[in-house]
């Protein structure tokens, strides 16, 4: 099912303001009506982006997908809790449309959702999973050391070391992305903290 068949309530009642400064209590009770049911199809878009990375190798020996469910698999196969296993299924969704600075665009995604632990391994990933290959690029494999002070630095180390690095191998045998979702609409269910959290308890 494609991205466009999930979006509820492209037609019908709306507010009827041209600028935002229009607006009047009326218009944004219909807003607020809309918000929670467009606000719930977050995991299904999410996912329907994340099957983008299929066959998508860019060199590697396994797709992004693939090396994406390996990374979740290994992670959820050593006893991680769902949000670990969630950020580790979506740590790379962020490369189709942040080709530059794709752990920006996961971590996004993800911090209503988990815990700052979490949140903050998926925002630099990229620097600690530069370990095992900048040095080969003639960049500093050495990147992660801006944050040797900070308290997830551990965290988000064996992150890479046992997942996130490991899971480039064409004979694992992954978890299938429908293993996953339930899992994935699970934590999204209802963000932790949100900054529209307001129009959510409006709805
Ligand atoms: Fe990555
Ligand atoms: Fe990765």
């Amino acid at each position: 099912m494609g991205v466009e068949q999930k979006l509820p309530h492209a037609q019908g009642e709306a507010a009827k303001f041209r600028e935002m400064k229009e607006g009047t209590a009326e218009d944004w009770a219909i807003i607020g009506s809309h918000f929670k049911d467009f606000a719930g199809g977050v995991a299904d878009r999410v996912l329907d982006h994340l099957r983008l990375l299929k066959g998508d190798y860019g060199g590697f020996p396994i797709c992004r997908l693939e090396h994406s469910l390996q990374t979740a698999t290994r992670a959820y196969r050593d006893g991680r809790d769902e949000q670990y296993v969630v950020m580790a299924l979506l740590h790379d969704i962020g490369d189709t449309l942040g080709s530059y600075n794709h752990p920006d665009v996961a971590a996004a995604i993800l911090k209503p959702f988990v815990r700052e632990e979490l949140y903050w391994t998926c925002l630099h990933h990229g620097h600690f999973q530069g370990y095992y290959y900048f040095h080969y690029l003639g960049m500093d494999r050495d990147s992660r050391e801006q944050f040797r002070d900070n308290p997830h630095f551990d965290f988000c180390a064996e992150f890479c070391e046992k997942y996130d690095q490991a899971a480039f191998d064409p004979d694992y045998e992954s978890e299938s992305l429908e293993f996953f979702e339930p899992m994935v609409h699970r934590v999204m269910a209802r963000p932790l903290a949100s900054l529209y959290k307001f129009t959510e308890d409006a709805a």
